[in-house]
Parts: C-alpha cells; sequence; structure tokens
C-alpha cells in the first residue's frame, strides 16, 4: 500500500472521501463529550463545505494550506496550517477575547472566547496555526499522524513559520499525547461559549474548555523525523523476520 500527501486540490472525488474521512474523524471524538443536540449540525454537508473551504483557499489565498494524506488512491485525512487570529497577537495582562456571530443551517449563532495565557511565547507572522489534524478512525495510531507531521512541516518552515501553536478540546486527552509527544507545551487555556439561538427562540448554551499549545517549528521538526526512522527501522526489522521465517521454513523442507 502506497502512502502519499498532496495539496488539497477541487476535485469533487477527493472532496467527498475526504469529507466523509473528516466526518468519521471528528464525530468519533467529539460524540464522547458533546451533546446531542449539538452533534445534530454536524452533517456530511457541513464537513463537505468545510473541505471545499480549504480547498478554495488552497488555491487563491495564503489564508491557509491543506494538505491531504493518501492511502493509494485513497484520501483518509488531512492536515491545516492557517494564519493566526489577529486577537492572539494583542494580550495585554496575558489575556485576550473574541466574539463571532452569524447564521448556521439557519440558526443564529453566537461564540464567545476568553483566553487566559500561561506562557509569554512571541505570537507573530512567523507563528502559525496547525488548525486541523484529522484521520479517519481505521487508520489511526498507525504512524500517519507522524508520517504528515514530517512531510509538512519541513514546507511550512521553508515558508518562514518558526512556531506553531494550536487548540485542542480539553477532554480529547488522545490528541494531547500525540501533541505531547512532538514536544507542544502549554500556552493558554480557553473558555468558549456556543450560545446557539434557534428559530423557534430557544436558546442553548454549549461550554467548552480548550487547550492551546506551541512548540518550535525545528524541534516538531526534529521529533517527526526521529520517529519515522524508528517506524522504519521497526518495519524492517519486521520485513527481516517474515523473510528469516521463511527462509528457515525453506531450510526445514530440504
Ligand atoms: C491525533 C491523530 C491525528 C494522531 O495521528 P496518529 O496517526 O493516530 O498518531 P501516530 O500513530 O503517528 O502516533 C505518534 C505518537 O503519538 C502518541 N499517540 C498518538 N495517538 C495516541 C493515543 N490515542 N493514545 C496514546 N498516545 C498516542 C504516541 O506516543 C504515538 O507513538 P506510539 O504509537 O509509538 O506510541 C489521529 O489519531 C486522529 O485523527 N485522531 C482523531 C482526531 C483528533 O483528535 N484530531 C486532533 C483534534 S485537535
Amino acid at each position: 500500500m502506497k502512502v502519499s500527501i498532496s495539496n488539497l486540490k477541487n476535485d469533487p472525488q477527493i472532496i467527498e472521501q475526504l469529507t466523509t474521512a473528516y466526518r468519521n474523524s471528528y464525530n468519533t471524538l467529539s460524540a464522547g463529550y458533546k451533546a446531542p443536540e449539538e452533534m445534530a449540525l454536524y452533517t456530511q454537508d457541513y464537513f463537505r463545505q468545510k473541505v471545499k473551504r480549504f480547498a478554495a483557499e488552497n488555491e487563491k489565498s495564503s489564508v491557509s494550506r491543506t494538505f491531504v494524506v493518501f492511502l493509494d488512491d485513497r484520501p483518509v485525512g488531512f492536515v491545516r496550517y492557517s494564519r493566526i487570529p489577529e486577537y492572539y497577537k494583542q494580550n495585554p495582562g496575558g489575556e485576550t477575547r473574541d466574539l463571532e456571530h452569524g447564521m448556521m443551517d439557519g440558526y443564529e449563532y453566537a461564540w464567545y472566547r476568553k483566553v487566559k495565557f500561561v506562557d509569554n511565547v512571541k505570537l507573530d507572522d512567523s507563528t502559525m496555526i496547525l488548525n486541523q489534524i484529522y484521520l479517519d478512525p481505521s487508520v489511526q495510531r498507525l504512524g500517519l499522524g507522524t508520517y504528515i507531521l514530517a512531510q509538512t512541516l519541513p514546507k511550512m518552515k521553508e515558508k518562514g513559520v518558526r512556531n506553531l501553536i494550536l487548540e485542542y478540546n480539553a477532554q480529547n486527552s488522545n490528541a494531547e499525547k500525540f501533541y505531547r509527544f512532538f514536544g507542544f507545551k502549554a500556552l493558554a487555556d480557553t473558555e468558549d461559549l456556543d450560545h446557539i439561538l434557534r428559530k423557534d427562540n430557544r436558546t442553548r448554551f454549549y461550554i467548552s474548555k480548550v487547550k492551546m499549545v506551541h512548540v518550535p517549528v525545528e524541534e516538531a521538526m526534529a521529533k517527526a523525523n526521529a520517529k519515522m526512522d524508528e517506524i522504519r527501522r521497526v518495519k524492517a526489522q519486521g520485513l527481516g523476520r517474515i523473510l528469516i521465517g521463511l527462509l528457515q521454513n525453506k531450510t526445514a523442507r530440504k
């Protein structure tokens, strides 16, 4: 099976397959800690619109860059790097906040965020946010996440990116282990208040705790490369054992 990575393109078949992988990954993860009403918003079309937007951004904007990982010709996951939002750069007293308001699927929503920094890291244009990294559940924990970072971090470094930050839900302990493995350290704690005003005027609030972490690109790259070497060694040993086994069988049959 061949593993490869490339820029997300606006190809309808790739978009649809990647949408399914993204939805499977996100929904499997979130069902553990999100309310059923909130989960109902995460339809195939919700993810399709997002993936289409990522593809459009790849073609004609410098706001974000999305890379897709393929097993043979099948897209099984992606990573997306984006410019950091302006409000991160303004944090007098170690705090900042943001407010977003709009319509989604006929619902009015507001999103309010309070951010409390726990480390003093300079956030500027040499910092990018690793906004999303998602793999279909059927291919998680096989080293593909490491492969994605090992392949894409050098590309980001070439573009002048020195630091990475990212966010994850405080309850996503698997992602936390993955990020810690690559050297990410605490940057800020956030409290997100999702206020969803339904059409029938019933209002719902969802509060989620989100952790922000940071790492120098060089450090994450070194860890990803070391892990890829380890994966290759283990694979080679495995292959070696199979070959030895085959040879022994052949000898025994003589
Ligand atoms: C997070 C994710 C991208 C990691 O990719 P992956 O291919 O599964 O991870 P890898 O196999 O490359 O793991 C590398 C190392 O990270 C750590 N790690 C990764 N997943 C882990 C888990 N579930 N539990 C414990 N450690 C984990 C381990 O140290 C692992 O090395 P090891 O397998 O030799 O012990 C993938 O699991 C995923 O898509 N998860 C669901 C979506 C998600 O949570 N995305 C992040 C949202 S913020």
